[in-house]
């Protein structure tokens, strides 16, 4: 280790000891005879003084510092003089003098002050390694790991396995278009990148893993929001010989846990439920801000949305569509409407998870018998052929024992946004793209030489206009 403590762990405990210190200059003042410099890492902030007749050359060093330099510094911790402590500061009980200081990399000047308050959004996108030196903005990523890691403890103590899906895969149907992949192996064909994993975590329980989840990368083509991302992350869950009882159950117990753990907060269950038609007609919205005190993000309302209607009709091509997938079960009490070709009226076993406001979560019990799974694809106009073709796989593992289940998926970048009171999932995002879908940092999306296009035997329409 180049260093035995961080920037944010000395205190006045550790007066007298000598210590080496690695981070980036955040600050130098220089007063008369003395230099300061305040060093910084992911873990706080340390005032380091420099005076001449401890280190003449340490000294001379330390006034050539600009910021970002990467330096090493070795030196005694002095305890502060009561008047002289910085109670704003966790290290603010201490100094360390330096001894000795290595530059172990210089920096050119940023192109923006770290902890400015003030930069543009593209500029910070632009430069996001710099931005995340920022505590505010990697306090986002320490809350999204601790997040994270609620889950899976919480998930793993109640027997989910966390299992992967493939990346290149086939179409899912989640109402955006598909990222699409060229397969050179396989000219002319392309793999989809997941909008989900839907339909892998239904497989997995025909195979009889039980009790599945996965947080999750998804990728959706559409036009982009605050709370829209090309890519975003769910949290991914499946359950097997369970209703949607069982599902509302443990997600109130995981998000308990969730408020407790990163909070302080002990939420109330079971969550209010509140049907899909009573929310249109008092709220006109399908995702109602139920809490309290108006729009207060120390204030958090859970409410479960049920009885989703089955389907709804797109005048355009006069046709039905899934409300939410098209591997959701009808509402036992609505069989015989829907026996009745009465699909207005048909409700799903469907429901969505609403946090202030916003759609967090959403899932269905499942259809598992080849036959309504059949009628479904029939109803939504894909004919036996075309259902064959883009769902075959799924419709003959439910020829060999399908359980019955159900399952959800949270978003987990929007949740981050809510826990931590942020306006956009962006900030949740360690490299987020923009509204229109650009990584400012990589600058992608980007062309690709002519040879790669060759190689997967692609033209482009400005190709061939130009040939
Ligand atoms: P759904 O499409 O409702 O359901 O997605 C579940 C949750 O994922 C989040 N989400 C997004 N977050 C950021 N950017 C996006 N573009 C984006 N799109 C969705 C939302 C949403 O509630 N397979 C089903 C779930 C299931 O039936 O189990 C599904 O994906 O928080």
């Amino acid at each position: 280790m180049l260093r035995t403590h961080t920037c944010g762990e000395l205190r006045k405990e550790h007066g007298g000891q000598s210590v080496t210190l690695c981070g980036w200059v955040a600050a130098r003042r220089d007063h008369g005879k003395l230099t300061f410099i305040d060093i910084r890492d992911r873990y706080g902030l340390t005032q380091v003084v420099f005076i001449p007749s401890v280190n003449k050359q340490a000294h001379e060093t330390a006034q050539k510092l600009g910021p970002e330099f990467v330096v090493q510094i070795t030196g005694k911790v002095n305890v502060r003089p009561g008047k002289m402590m910085n109670k704003d500061l966790a290290t603010g009980e201490i100094e360390l003098c330096a001894e000795r200081i290595e530059i172990l990399n210089p920096s050119k000047v940023p192109v923006f002050e770290i902890e400015s308050e003030d930069v543009a959004e593209d500029l910070r996108l632009t430069y996001r390694y710099l931005d995340l030196r920022r505590r505010k903005v990697a306090a986002n990523l320490e809350l999204r790991h601790q997040l994270c890691s609620v889950i899976r403890r919480f998930l793993s103590e109640e027997q989910f396995l966390e299992i992967e899906t493939p990346v290149l895969t086939k179409s899912t149907p989640e109402g955006a278009r598909d990222f699409l992949v060229p397969a050179r192996l396989n000219p002319g064909k392309f793999y989809a990148l997941p909008q989900s994993p839907q339909l892998f975590k239904q497989l997995l329980m025909v195979s009889g893993m039980d009790r599945y989840f996965q947080i999750v990368k998804c990728f959706r083509d559409e036009d982009l929001r605050a709370d829209r991302q090309p890519e975003f992350t769910q949290l991914d869950m499946e359950m097997s010989f369970v209703t949607e009882e069982d599902i509302f159950s443990i997600s109130e117990r995981l998000f308990q846990k969730i408020f407790k753990e990163i909070k302080g907060i002990d939420i109330a269950i079971p969550f209010p439920r509140m049907t899909h038609a009573r929310a249109m007609s008092d709220y006109k919205s399908d995702k109602p801000d139920l809490r309290k005190g108006g729009e207060r993000s120390e204030e958090f309302s859970l409410t479960w949305i049920i009885d989703f209607p089955m389907f709804h009709y797109n005048n355009d091509e006069k046709r039905w569509e899934s409300e939410h997938h098209p591997f959701t079960s009808v509402k036992p009490d609505d069989m015989e409407a829907f026996g009745r070709n009465e699909f207005a009226t048909v409700r799903a076993r469907s429901y969505d998870l609403v946090l202030n406001g916003n759609e967090l979560g959403s899932g269905s019990v499942r259809i598992h018998k080849k036959e309504m799974q059949n009628k479904i694809f029939d109803i939504i106009g894909l004919d036996a052929e075309q259902a064959k073709q883009r769902f075959g796989f799924l419709l003959q593992a439910f020829e060999y024992g399908a359980p019955p289940h159900a399952g959800v998926a949270y978003g987990i970048d929007r949740l981050v946004a809510i826990l931590g009171g942020l306006d956009s999932i962006r900030d949740t995002i360690a490299f987020p793209k923009t509204q229109k879908g650009n990584c400012l940092l990589t600058d992608a999306p980007s062309s690709v030489d002519r040879k790669q296009l060759t190689e997967l035997g692609i033209s482009t329409l400005s190709q061939i206009k130009k040939n």
